[in-house]
């Protein structure tokens, strides 16, 4: 029998690997689980950037943020926010701008449990358990409802994972969803998995992570865009990871392909 840890929520499978503590596993945290860990080796076995891919995805996300509160964005809806860990968005968006409120989604209850433990105490942000795939239930969600005013612009983050539903899930119409409820002046932040530029490797990870509880689906240049259907896609448009508006000090990014995530934000479309 796998070892419990007495911190893992008991209806979390310790057996089945997940992306949430996978992607704790890259980032060198510790709430992850033996099965986690090891298909993360595995991954990783096949393609050693991926610690480094997943800190630029992570990068990203703070970057985005700091742009969004420069946008005058207040109020964020973080779909598949993960297990907390540096620089988690409400941590980033308070230090640009103490007013802003933000509301976690996710579906893995270790990345829900670790969340509600942080937010302890704090009046700004809160956690729904949830799939985000359910639009409905999350847009009409008590905590929701609570913090953010979807009558004003809002910032709905789906970082890293777009790339975890199936075409046959239909991501774009999910992101039509959400959409819908977000009023003008309002953003999408998203990083997605791609084949373009690491092909085989992509497969590969594709693979790997058919044995967890999250397949991955990467998608080309073009399928991110689509995505994108009723947004006006920021500069600089859909890019590799690192090269979404770096921080000056950043030093340049040699073969920016070797990320294998695109990165786009889109400001809704006035019609
Ligand atoms: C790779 S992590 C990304 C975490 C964070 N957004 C970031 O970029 O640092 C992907 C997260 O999406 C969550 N996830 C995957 N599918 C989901 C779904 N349908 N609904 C809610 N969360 C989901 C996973 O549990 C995981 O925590």
């Amino acid at each position: 029998m796998p070892h419990r840890p007495a911190w893992a929520p008991d209806e979390v499978e310790i057996e089945q690997p997940s992306a949430a503590r996978m992607y704790d596993f890259y980032l060198g945290g510790s709430h992850n689980f033996e099965a986690d860990r090891e298909l993360a080796r595995l991954a990783v076995s096949h393609w050693p950037d991926l610690p480094m891919v997943m800190r630029a995805n992570r990068a990203f996300l703070r970057r985005a943020v700091r742009y969004l509160v420069g946008q005058g964005i207040t109020q964020f809806l973080d779909l598949g926010s993960g297990i907390p860990t540096v620089g988690n968005v409400h941590e980033e968006a308070a230090a640009a701008d103490p007013s802003c409120r933000v509301v976690y989604v996710d579906v893995d209850p270790v990345a829900v449990a670790h969340s509600r433990l942080l937010l302890q105490g704090t009046h700004n942000a809160a956690v729904i358990h949830a799939d985000a795939r359910d639009a409905d239930f999350v847009l009409n969600a008590a905590e929701t409802r609570a913090l953010l005013d979807l009558s004003k612009p809002v910032a709905v983050m789906m970082v890293a994972l777009l790339h975890f539903v199936p075409d046959t899930d239909d991501p774009a119409g999910l992101v039509a969803r959400y959409r819908a409820a977000m009023s003008p002046g309002s953003y999408l932040a998203v990083s997605h998995a791609t084949v373009d530029g690491v092909g085989e490797l992509m497969r590969e990870h594709e693979r790997i992570y058919q044995r967890s509880a999250t397949p991955i689906f990467a998608r080309t240049h073009a399928q991110v865009e689509a995505l994108f259907d009723g947004f006006d896609v920021v500069e600089p448009g859909v890019v590799f990871l690192p090269l979404w508006r770096p921080d000056p000090e950043e030093p340049p990014v040699d073969r920016p392909e070797r990320f294998s995530g695109y990165a786009v934000v889109g400001r809704v479309s006035s019609e």
